[in-house]
This record gives structure tokens, sequence and C-alpha cells, in this order.
């Protein structure tokens, strides 16, 4: 019921996507230098031109996102090209959804047919995947997640891929490892009704609440827009949980997170994947310390790949990369990697490439997919302190 909901504002689009794609037979390659009409660039003189779209956040409330995605993508794209020098060459083409369904279809549209990429990166948020993926692989077109983490992305087919490890393992991970050391016995939910991933958060908190045997005192809403949690905190407060869980996207997140230290709740507070960018110290500056959250990317980590990364990042944009810049970082050497197997930009080729990857090396961990095209990993759980995250040990 869910997922065709989701799948019917797309319909319209897969119609119109469908009707402009005829004739365009999904990929080919020649050396002709890149006609109008192909798709996804060409392979002149041996050299793959490959050309990627990418649907990201990058303005609005969760612009953050969209900046270290980008950041994290062009890093990798001026590497890649200088590595792959006469056999690959990756163009990218950005697109900015603004975190709307409506926004990122459209994108998904342009750069699928007036464009004619091989691939799409994004979109960001896992609602803007749910309503725009099923246009990419009704037209045959790879799309990868690089942030989607809600549950059922990839039913959406089987051109819909992400590196983007998912709440389902992320959450637990973390959850169990805050009730095993802080004794947490009573926990209450607080979650975004009106966004995909947040809700599916919630879910997934709430059923691991259930499995590790902590008691559910109480749940309640917010949407993305809010400004005042002052009600649903004020009764949190009265309900004074061991565990607040919070399952939303970084802006409200930190705000709900400030409001409730405010209020003086002392709850240890455990955040989802969408607390997973600098911005939250930004936003809720001490009262942060203490928030647990799970990730499969720390730029802390004593690992040769993820020093090299975050020098180069360092380097080039004067910060440390986040989460979302390192899933953005790896998803484009992934695509490098399943390009030169694929042998050209044919999306096709591509589909089949990325679908056999396995034992990929990246600054965000070792990843294979299932036979869902899910992401194989594990994540690590980390606390806020001074103004960081640090390993929560
Ligand atoms: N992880 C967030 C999502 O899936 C950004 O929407």
């Amino acid at each position: 019921m869910k997922k065709s909901s989701r799948l019917l504002p797309s319909l319209l689009s897969i119609i119109l996507g469908a009707s402009l794609l005829a004739g365009c037979g999904g990929g080919s390659t020649s050396d002709s230098g890149g006609q109008a009409g192909e798709s996804g660039g060409s392979s002149g003189g041996g050299e793959i031109v490959a050309k990627i779209g990418v649907v990201s956040f990058l303005s609005g409330s969760g612009a953050a996102y969209g900046e270290a995605q980008k950041a994290g993508l062009e890093l990798a794209q001026a590497e890649l090209n200088k590595a792959n020098e006469g056999k690959l060459k990756i163009e990218l083409l950005f697109e900015d959804s603004g975190g709307k369904k409506e926004s990122a279809i459209n994108a998904v549209n342009k750069l699928i047919n007036q464009d004619n990429v091989v691939a799409i990166i994004g979109p960001t948020l896992s609602g803007e995947m749910f309503a725009a993926g099923p246009i990419a692989n009704e037209a045959e077109t790879p799309i990868f997640g690089i942030s989607n983490t809600a549950e059922g992305i990839n039913d959406i087919g089987e051109y819909v891929f992400r590196n983007s490890l998912p709440e389902s393992i992320a959450i637990p991970t973390a959850m169990k490892k805050a009730v095993d050391k802080l004794g947490l016995k009573t926990a209450a939910f607080i979650y975004a009704a009106n966004d995909d991933f947040s809700v599916s958060g919630f879910q997934t908190m709430k059923k691991t609440a259930e499995e590790l045997g902590l008691e559910n005192l109480g749940e309640s809403t917010f949407s993305i827009g809010d400004v005042d949690f002052s009600a649903q905190l004020t009764k949190v407060k009265e309900l004074n949980p061991d565990a607040l869980l919070i399952s939303g996207l970084y802006k409200e997140g930190s705000m709900i997170v400030k409001k409730a230290r405010e209020l003086g709740i002392q709850s240890t507070i455990i955040g989802g994947n969408g607390f997973n960018n600098p911005k939250v110290f930004e936003i809720a500056g001490d009262a942060a310390e203490g928030l647990i959250v799970a990730t499969p990317f720390s730029p802390e980590k004593q690992d040769e790949k993820v020093q090299a990364f975050v020098k180069a990042f360092e380097e080039k944009y004067g910060k440390k990369p986040d989460q979302f810049a390192a899933q953005a970082y790896d998803a484009l050497y992934i695509m490098s990697q399943s390009l030169l197997q694929a042998g050209e930009a044919d999306r096709n080729k591509l589909r089949d490439a990325l679908a056999q990857l396995k034992d990929f090396n990246g600054v965000s961990g070792k990843l294979s997919f299932d036979e869902n095209r899910n992401p194989i990993g594990e994540a690590v759980v980390v606390v806020a302190k001074g103004g960081k995250y640090v390993p929560f040990e």
C-alpha cells in the first residue's frame, strides 16, 4: 500500500518520460564524440566519456547535505579524471532538487531525456528517491543513492542502487551500544511525519526498542519546516525517559536537541542518519554534547585510505569531510570502476557491472551489494564531544 501510494505521483512523469525516450534506446557508444541522442557519453578514440547526472539537496533547509555531496563528488572527479586519463573521462551535471519530490522528478527527467546521462547519482532524500527513482528505473538508467537510508529504496527496481548504509543496520547498532553501556530502560520518540526517511527511521527505532526491551513511554511528531517544538518536548519532559530517540533531518533535529536541553530534559539523546553532519554543532551548540549516532564513516578513523581522503578534502575545502561527502566520494569511484568494466558509457552495461560489485574498498568501508543491491556494511557508534563526533567507547 505504502509503496504504491509513493509511486502514484510519479506515474505521469514516467509516461511523459517514456514517450520522450522512445527511440533513445537507453544508451549507446560510438566514436562520434557524443552526439545528441546518444546516452551517457561516448568512447571517442578509446576514451570513454561518461556524463553522470547528480540530483542533490543544494539549497534550502538541508543544503549542508548537498554541499557535502557536491564536494565529495568533485574531489573524486578530479582524482579519477587524472588517474584514468585517456581511458575514462567523467562529466558531472548537477541539478538542485531543494529536497523537494517534484523538483527531483523534474531533474531526473531532464537528465535522462535532455542530457542523455549514463547514470544518476542521488537524489539526497529517501522521499525524493521514492518519487524519482521509478522514472530512472523505467527508463533503464542506473540511479545510485548516496544518502538514502530508508527501508525499501531498492524495491523500486533493478536499476536502483545505493551505497548508503540503511537505518535498519545503523540505528540498532547505536541503540544496542547505548543500552548496553548506559543501562537505559525507557524511551520516548519524536520524528518528522512528513519525511519518508524520518518515518522509516522511527519505525526502525521503535522495533529496535521492542527487541531491546526498552519500554515505550510515548511518541510525538513534527514536520520538516517546523521551528517550535515546545509542545512535544514539554510532554517528553513529563515522561522523563532514559532515552529520547529523534528521527529527522539535521535542521529540525538539532533544534529539537537544543530545545530539549533548554527545557532541562536529561535523557540520553540518540539520533538517526540525518544527524551525521557538522551543522548539528552549529545549530545545537553545547546542547549537542552527548548526542549518540551511528555512521559508516568517521574522519577520525585511523586507516590509511580514510586519512588520505580527509587530507585531500581538507586541502581542497578547508574542512573535514562528513559521511555525506564520504559516500558521495565512494560512489564516483564505484561508478568509475564499473564504467571501465562495462567498457563503454552504456546504461545497461553499467547496471550489470554495478550489480557485480564486490568488496569495494572505500573510505566509508568495504562494500558489496546483497541480492537486492543493498549495501552490506557496518556502522560505528559515535558521540558528540567538544563540537565533533568521537567514538562512543
Ligand atoms: N538519510 C537521509 C534520507 O535517507 C538523508 O533521506
